[in-house]
């Protein structure tokens, strides 16, 4: 995979969108021997829905955690939304606008969905959380379980109330990390119409997924990392029809 990872196509033009609301510059960041972010370049345009894919150990969730600010970088740059926030607290990338799901849904077991939406706000904004937590309840078709606890959901409704507690944070940036995997295909569609909503509402995503059908019918423009780096981006169907990418991607166990 020589050609596919060259030091130039990091920095490639696809990667760059004209209004950035994230910029990600040469970031690195290492476990030990392993090379998790190895000069990570990439933007995310304001409204824009860009997918990320690569095979499992790529990178993916290590880029969230370096975005969010749970994991801090050895070096490169961050921009959000005109704020340098490479190393900066975890807390405040969130006040800023910035939240992501986890690929382990992080809730309270012990609360109702209702109460686990608040309690997201309350980390955030709570002016007007009552209303909003209606309002994501109807978004996310949950209303039936509101007042069901957390730990008595099924797996794909628990995915849903993960992206609730997201969409409670009133973000312009949301992180979404496998959400829709191995969920009902009902469920799948209403996470689907979610961020066609909430895009329309002008939040920007970037979205950590396997399946393809769903990068195809959600994303404007891919993006594909590969050993800590991204490889190429643009358009579905550009991707696709380049093999030696897809061979990347499917070529191995995933
Ligand atoms: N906290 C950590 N400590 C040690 N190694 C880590 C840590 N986090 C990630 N890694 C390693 O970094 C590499 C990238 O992992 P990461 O989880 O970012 O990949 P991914 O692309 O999200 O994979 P998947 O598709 O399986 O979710 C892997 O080799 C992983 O084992
Ligand atoms: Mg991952």
């Amino acid at each position: 995979m020589a050609s596919t990872s060259s030091p130039q196509s990091g920095s490639a033009p696809e990667n760059r969108a004209s209004d950035a609301i994230l910029a990600v510059r040469d970031l690195y960041r290492h476990f030990g021997g392993i090379k998790a972010a190895n000069g990570v370049t990439l933007e995310v345009g304001r409204r824009e829905i860009a997918g990320l894919i690569g095979p499992n150990g790529s990178g993916k969730s290590t880029l969230f955690s370096l975005v969010a600010g749970t994991v801090k970088p050895d070096s490169g740059q961050i921009s959000f939304d005109g704020h340098e926030i490479a190393g900066m607290n975890a807390h405040r990338i969130a006040r800023l606008g910035l939240a992501r799901t986890f690929q382990i849904p992080a809730m309270f077991d012990n609360m109702t969905v209702t109460e686990n939406l608040l309690a997201a706000a309350a980390q955030g904004h709570w002016h007007g959380a009552k209303e909003r937590a209606a309002e994501t309840l109807a978004l996310l078709k949950l209303e039936p379980v509101a007042e069901n606890r957390a730990s008595d959901l099924s797996g794909g409704q628990q995915k849903l109330l993960e992206f609730g507690r997201v969409v409670m944070r009133q973000a312009s940036l949301i992180l979404l990390d496998e959400v829709t995997a191995g969920v009902h295909p009902n469920i799948r569609k209403i996470i689907l119409e979610a961020i066609a909503r909430l895009r329309e509402r002008g939040i920007s995503f970037l979205i950590i997924e396997h399946d393809m059908e769903m990068v195809r019918n959600v994303c404007d423009r891919i993006i594909v990392m590969d050993a800590g780096r991204v490889v190429t981006s643009g358009a579905f169907e550009d991707i696709v029809r380049n093999s030696e990418v897809m061979q990347t991607y499917l070529g191995r166990p995933q």
